[in-house]
């Protein structure tokens, strides 16, 4: 199976190379603990590399998520003017309930949401007209709010998740995840996506420490272990030969 570079320094060792190509992963993590930072740093570093990446924001404005990003040593502004970035707010529909929601696309013109299926045929245009390899979707825990009943809610993530996957792209959805990691209990997106990489801040001999974990990774072996990551300059860090406990 063909590999793409994940951007995050260490991971591509646990991964043997980087996420399998095409494939739809998850990235669940507790507040905090990073999903912004990978989904852009993912789309960043494969703009680098020439691959066009489509950020998708469910939460804050782009403008909001690039300030919000500013201490690391990106150009994120620099790779959007080049067209290597590109940002689709959707951060409308987390308030709205009616379908007159607005999708606002750096792409194109706004476009109305009656739901989020809109999102989707939005995607695929920006996707299909922009070339597109790389999609960063966050967070999805939003979306999947909107759903109460349980059915409606797996039919829709079934749906999102089916869309992405026939985008051709390699596609990140990032998720909350509420619980810890003792005490877990599975998120339906965690069954439904390709590879699952789950972000613990855990509690180890009085201090915090933020560990990256390899769920799962349909199609390739990888490494299973808990390792640590940081924080630096240039976003998150892994040091694949460490153990946390
Ligand atoms: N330049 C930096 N150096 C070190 N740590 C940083 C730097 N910039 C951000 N951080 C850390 O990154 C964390 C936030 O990362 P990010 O926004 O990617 O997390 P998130 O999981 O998306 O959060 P949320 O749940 O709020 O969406 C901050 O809490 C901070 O600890
Ligand atoms: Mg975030």
């Amino acid at each position: 199976m063909d590999r793409v570079p994940t951007g995050i320094k260490g991971l591509d060792e646990l991964l043997g190379g980087g996420f399998p190509e095409g494939r739809c992963i998850l990235i669940t993590g507790s507040p905090g603990s990073g999903k912004t930072t990978f989904a852009l740093q993912y789309l960043y570093h494969g703009a680098m590399l020439g691959d066009t990446g489509l950020y998708v924001t469910l939460d804050e404005h782009p403008d909001l998520v690039k300030r919000n990003l500013q201490s690391y040593e990106w150009d994120l502004d620099g790779m959007e003017k080049k067209g290597k970035l590109l940002f689709i707010d959707a951060s409308g529909l987390r308030r709205a309930k009616t379908s007159e929601n607005s999708l606002v696309s750096t792409y194109g013109s706004p476009v109305d949401v009656a739901d989020f299926s809109e999102l989707l045929k939005t995607i695929n245009k920006v996707v299909e007209g922009e070339n597109v390899h790389r999609i960063a979707l966050d967070p999805v825990t939003t979306l999947m709010l909107r759903y109460v009943e349980v059915l409606k809610r797996r039919r829709a993530t079934v749906a999102f998740f089916d869309a992405l996957a026939d985008s051709g792209c390699t596609s990140l959805i990032t998720s909350e995840l509420k619980t810890s990691l003792m005490d877990r209990r599975f998120q339906l997106e965690e069954f439904l996506s390709h590879g699952v990489v789950l972000l613990h801040s855990l509690f180890h001999e009085g201090n915090i420490v933020r560990a990256v974990q390899i769920e799962k990774m349909r199609g390739i072996s990888h490494d299973t272990q808990i390792r640590p990551y940081q924080f630096g300059t240039t976003g998150i860090e892994v040091f694949p030969r460490d153990k946390v406990f």
